[in-house]
């Protein structure tokens, strides 16, 4: 069974995701950590992430120590994910290795393009969202609460709209998803509306 969690940038949909899967005895694959290890690398090789041949070479090259780094996070790791994200040939290298994770294991996957692209016949598909200034206010305590809080929204505003305006694989919410906004609500009422979905949907 695949249970796919698709969503813009910090609407919680890694710690819904992880508790969907722990509660149902699913894996967990957070796919952004495919395209930030990709970046990474990419970066590492003093190369730009909008370089389609360096980003293409980084994504087949990707190894699981790359997946484990520490400097996978904050606005640098963002940008370059974003922008090896936009490239369809860095999405057709990973693209086979998400199907393999999903079938082996069964799985709960979180992404942009999960319900869209990778599992189109997944058993469940959300699309979880919540305001852009919420997820702001959320990744701008995630980083302490004492940088600019306007830079955050900025910067989130601007990756979604890369991620939602690709040609290939772009953020949208498959036709068959069902939507959850979290702008008011907490990690645990967010997990009881996914849970009660996803109860319903194997019912
Ligand atoms: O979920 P995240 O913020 O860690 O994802 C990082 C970037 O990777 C995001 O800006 C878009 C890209 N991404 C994607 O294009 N497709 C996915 N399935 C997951 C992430």
């Amino acid at each position: 069974m695949v249970i796919a969690v698709d969503g813009p940038a910090a609407a919680g949909k890694g710690t819904l995701a992880r508790r969907l899967a722990a509660h149902l005895g699913l894996a967990y694959l957070d796919t952004g950590l495919l395209y930030r290890a990709t970046g990474r690398r990419v970066l590492d090789s003093a190369a730009d992430p909008a370089d389609a041949a360096a980003a293409e070479a980084a994504a087949r090259g990707l190894t699981p120590a790359d997946l484990a780094r520490g400097d996978l996070r904050g606005p640098e790791a963002d940008r370059a994910a974003s922008a090896v994200a936009a490239q369809p040939a860095v999405r057709a290298a990973l693209l086979d290795w998400q199907r393999d994770f999903g079938r082996t294991h069964g799985a709960v996957l979180d992404g942009r393009d999960i319900g869209t692209v990778v599992f189109p016949d997944a058993r469940v598909k959300l699309f979880v969202t919540a305001s852009a200034e919420e997820r702001a206010r959320r990744r701008w305590l995630e980083q302490g609460g004492t940088g600019d809080r306007e830079a955050v929204l900025a910067a989130l505003v601007a990756r979604d709209a890369q991620d939602a305006a690709r040609a290939v694989a772009p953020m949208k919410p498959a036709e068959d998803a069902t939507l959850i906004d979290t702008t008011e609500l907490d990690a645990d009422a967010a997990f009881a509306r996914a849970l009660a979905v996803v109860e319903a949907r194997l019912r």
